[in-house]
């Protein structure tokens, strides 16, 4: 296939892309492999997505890494897949400080084992200072709780008389969500071909442009998220608006 690249549209790159890397387990069975060694081939997936948008010069990248439903997996499976966000981690910051990228979580991260709060707070820590991509791994994460504890929040505010209800607008909701300093993504993709958002982003895609691929996680490449880039550029975003509005 040729290269994608030079079709893109370098003004108009999305900010903010957001993936559910799904098919990991299928494309191990397919292959007649263990599950787990489906979620280590996922790995270089997600090194040629973040490469990708470091050229494209994408802002955030957002990847749905594991979510708060994901703890109902079998043990072996979800330490096998907290094992291999430690030895990622561990290995790729070299990589992030080459190409400037901060690293970010999003989730109930606390929920985690130390191993990983250690080496995502060291990560997280010495890219502080990286201005370039911003790679926001979801983790232990879902959006009906991050929706339910924004809620709560604001609820108290109000009991304490620190705010009244009239004042909850919707960048005040935003506020208190983990992505506060995030912009709402614009694309989000899923590959696998499930269609289906699995408590992911809920309130933040309310205008995001969806693209599903086919492919399974670890079969996914750069070519095949340029591809997602340029039907995304070949979409209208009319937000509510008219067609006719839009080119005036
Ligand atoms: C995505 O692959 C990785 C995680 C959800 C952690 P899956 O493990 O969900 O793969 P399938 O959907 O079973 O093929
Ligand atoms: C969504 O994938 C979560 C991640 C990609 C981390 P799942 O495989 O867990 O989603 P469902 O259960 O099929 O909806
Ligand atoms: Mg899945």
């Amino acid at each position: 296939m040729k290269n994608q690249t030079s079709n893109i549209n370098k003004d108009r790159i999305p900010k903010h892309v957001a993936i559910i890397m799904d098919g990991n387990g299928r494309w191990a069975k397919k292959n007649g492999l263990l599950r787990t060694i489906g979620h280590s081939n996922g790995v270089k997936s997600v090194r040629e997505v973040v490469e990708a948008s470091v050229e494209l010069g994408v802002s955030f990248l957002t990847l749905y890494a594991f979510s708060n439903e994901n703890w109902k997996r079998p043990k072996t499976e979800v330490n096998a897949l907290l094992e291999l966000l430690v030895k990622s981690l561990n290995k790729e910051l070299p990589t992030f400080q080459e190409n400037n990228i901060q690293l970010q979580t999003i989730g109930e991260t606390q929920n985690l084992p130390k191993r990983c709060h250690k080496i995502l707070r060291e990560t997280i820590e010495k890219t502080a200072n990286n201005d370039g991509l911003k790679l926001v791994l979801a983790l232990s994460y879902s959006s009906k709780l991050e929706i339910l504890n924004s809620v709560k929040t604001l609820a108290q505010k109000v009991a304490e008389k620190i705010i009244s209800p009239e004042d909850i607008t919707e960048s005040v909701f935003s506020n208190e969500l983990y992505t506060a300093e995030h912009p709402d993504p614009d694309l989000l993709i899923r590959t696998s071909g499930e269609h289906r958002i699995s408590n992911f982003l809920l309130w933040q895609i309310a205008y995001a442009e969806l693209y599903f691929s086919p492919k399974l996680w670890p079969d996914f490449t750069k070519e095949d998220f340029f591809e997602a880039i340029l039907d995304y550029q070949n979409r209208e975003r009319r937000f509510g608006k008219t067609a006719e509005q839009l080119k005036n």
